[in-house]
């Protein structure tokens, strides 16, 4: 199992009192496979996201990822594992704006000290249909090509695991299909684990299951 969840909780102080905002939330996504997670605005999408990411701590329950236990890791170790295991997608791309989208993609892989950095930055560009705009700025570059720039970054370091939240909320239906259609390809293409969130009924159904959070909570019958 790539990425199993038990017993998931947070809850933040509030004024005196608790907000539940996950709630035994349970679930197994296989290596290989695309989970996606639908709900309504403030269901807890992103914050599950985050948990599994290692950005923020639970409450309760445990969150194993390629067979490591997050909760047990202290901050460097976490820090370590999302670098050799994790890529992020966002829905605001979070490109960074001075660099050219070549030089995005180049980010991690000089980071990681990968031998020739640009060369595999292109090649990636590549991967993702945009071998001709490599040396665009994000600002010249559509919402569609800024979120395969994302994506190219996002898959440099050869994550075992990719989460993407809300990755078409910035982009229009047919824009946002396509970006679906990429992931769901590289996915294929590369075996990894894809664990994406949207409240797009129709984008979540291309994934191999759906699960729904409602306040918190997973909704049981989910196929
Ligand atoms: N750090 C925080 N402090 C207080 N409330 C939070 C915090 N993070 C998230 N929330 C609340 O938790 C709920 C779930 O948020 P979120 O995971 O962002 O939902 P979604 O991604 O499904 O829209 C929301 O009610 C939100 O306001
Ligand atoms: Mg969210």
């Amino acid at each position: 199992m790539m990425i199993r969840v038990r017993d998931l909780a947070l809850r933040l102080p509030s004024g005196g009192r608790t907000l539940t905002i996950l709630d035994g939330v349970t679930l197994d996504v296989e290596a290989a496979e695309v989970c996606a997670v639908t709900g309504p605005s403030g269901s807890g999408k992103s914050t599950l996201l985050g948990l599994v990411a290692g950005l923020d701590r639970p409450s309760a329950g445990t969150i194993e990822v390629a067979g490591v236990e997050l909760t047990r890791l202290g901050e460097d170790a976490l820090a370590r594992f999302r670098r050799d295991t994790l890529g992020f997608v966002f829905q605001a791309f979070h490109l960074i704006p001075t660099l050219t989208a070549a030089e995005n993609v180049a980010v991690p892989l000089e980071l990681a000290a990968v031998a020739d950095a640009p060369a595999r930055a292109r090649a990636l560009l590549d991967e993702v249909g945009l071998a001709d705009r490599a040396h665009h700025y994000p600002v010249q570059l559509s919402g569609g090509e800024q979120q395969r720039v994302a994506i190219a970054r996002a898959l440099a370091l050869r994550p075992r695991v990719l989460l993407a939240d809300e990755p078409t909320g910035n982009l229009d239906s047919a824009t946002g299909g396509g970006i679906i259609a990429l992931l769901l390809g590289l996915n294929r293409e590369r075996g990894s684990t894809l664990l994406l969130v949207t409240h797009d009924e129709a984008l979540a159904g291309r994934a191999d299951r759906v699960l729904r959070l409602r306040d918190g909570r997973l909704l049981d019958g989910h196929s």
